[in-house]
């Protein structure tokens, strides 16, 4: 084991920051024992707070209409080989009430940027669900909207919305994502989020086109400031018709780790072991919650409309029943000594 990134992994431990520097060394000269001695820290910290619970979230992807160009997302705008899908309300509707007899007491009602759906008719879903169903919790990721709407968001009783920042890197960002798409609207979105009161979520793809360690680096550091209720960190995976269908995936061992370094950092934070993780990996979701992660969120759309909800070519789950996830999951989580909690699994201030 490289003794200096021993020593790293412990101060991040005991202080929850380390210097740019040191960010640098330590991601740029890890070993795989290094990675396994930070999994076994970040896990032992996951089990001293939340124990042997791993939460689940029913994820309802209900638009996969989007007017933006991200240049690593398979349902951007230019990309005409998708038949795009809209559910109503009384589809996202149906999908929670199968998800609420699975036991998922957190929806997560993600889309593309559609603007089809205005501000009310969101904050009617929002409250719908939280009328029928007030023991769960309401988590949004539609990517960026005023603040106004947020707050009216939360107003109608959402309790948590996801926001990956991509990048806390402006010229990285600007490399991701097309001109009129801006990092410091991303930023504003993210404060107003958490000022608004939601538990907030940011995170990043691990090995995104362009990419570098000093990238990495910054996005840990702004996590540590930030202080996200959530992190959603998945490796890069490349779709066939985006502008970086050749640029290589992220690294599956590079995500590991930064999983395991973002727990140990931020001990309270609620991460998944994300789809992306999955796809890479068939184990990426057991190694993932090993790596101290300690959330899932098996999808809950309709199966016909999974396929057309394509962010990444070969994407997990999409031929499955919202049934099959559910009883996947919790029999994957059984296998590594973990068991799935019937619980809205709040970020535990
Ligand atoms: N529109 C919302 C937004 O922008 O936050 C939510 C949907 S968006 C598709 C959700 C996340 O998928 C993005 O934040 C991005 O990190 C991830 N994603 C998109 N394309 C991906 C790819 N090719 N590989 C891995 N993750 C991807
Ligand atoms: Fe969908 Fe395993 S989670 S089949």
């Amino acid at each position: 084991m490289n003794n200096n990134n021993k020593s790293l992994i412990d101060k991040l431990e005991a202080e929850k920051k380390i210097r740019h520097e040191e960010w640098i060394t330590l991601l740029s000269t890890y070993t795989n024992e290094d990675r396994t001695y930070a999994a076994q820290k970040a896990r032992a910290v996951a089990d001293s707070i939340y124990g042997k619970s791993i939460f689940i979230r029913g994820i309802v992807e209900f638009s996969n209409v989007c007017k933006n160009n991200c240049y690593y997302c398979g349902i951007r705008a230019g990309n005409t080989c998708i038949e795009r899908y809209q559910l109503s309300r009384d589809e996202i509707m149906d999908c929670c009430k199968a998800g609420y007899e699975y036991g998922f007491r957190t929806f997560v009602l993600q889309s593309g940027e559609d603007l089809s759906y205005s501000c009310e008719d969101i904050c009617d879903i929002v409250s719908d669900i939280k009328k029928l169903y007030p023991d769960c919790a309401v988590t949004l990721s539609i990517g960026e909207k005023s603040r106004e709407e947020y707050a009216a968001y939360k107003a109608a009783g959402a309790d948590r919305y996801l926001l990956r920042h991509e990048t806390a890197d402006e010229e990285h960002y600007k490399k991701l994502h097309p001109d009129e798409m801006s990092w410091a609207n991303r930023m504003r979105c993210l404060r107003d989020l958490k000022e608004l009161g939601f538990q907030t979520g940011c995170g990043i793809m691990v090995g995104s086109p362009y990419q570098t360690v000093e990238c990495i680096a910054e996005d840990m550091e702004f996590m540590g400031d930030f202080k996200p209720e959530m992190i959603g960190i998945g490796p890069f995976l490349p779709h066939k018709d985006t502008p970086f269908r050749d640029m290589p995936k992220g690294s599956y061992e590079l995500t590991l780790f930064l999983l395991s370094l973002s727990r140990l950092m931020l001990p309270r934070v609620l991460l998944p072991a994300t789809t992306a993780l999955g796809t890479i990996n068939p184990r990426g979701r057991e190694e993932g919650v090993l790596a101290g992660a300690n959330v899932i969120m098996p999808n809950l759309s309709p199966t016909e409309v999974r396929k057309n909800y394509m962010l990444y070519d070969n994407k997990i789950c999409t031929g499955d029943t919202s049934a099959a996830c559910r009883g996947c999951i919790e029999a994957r989580m059984e296998r590594i000594g973990y068991r799935v909690e019937v619980t809205r699994g709040d970020y535990l201030c």
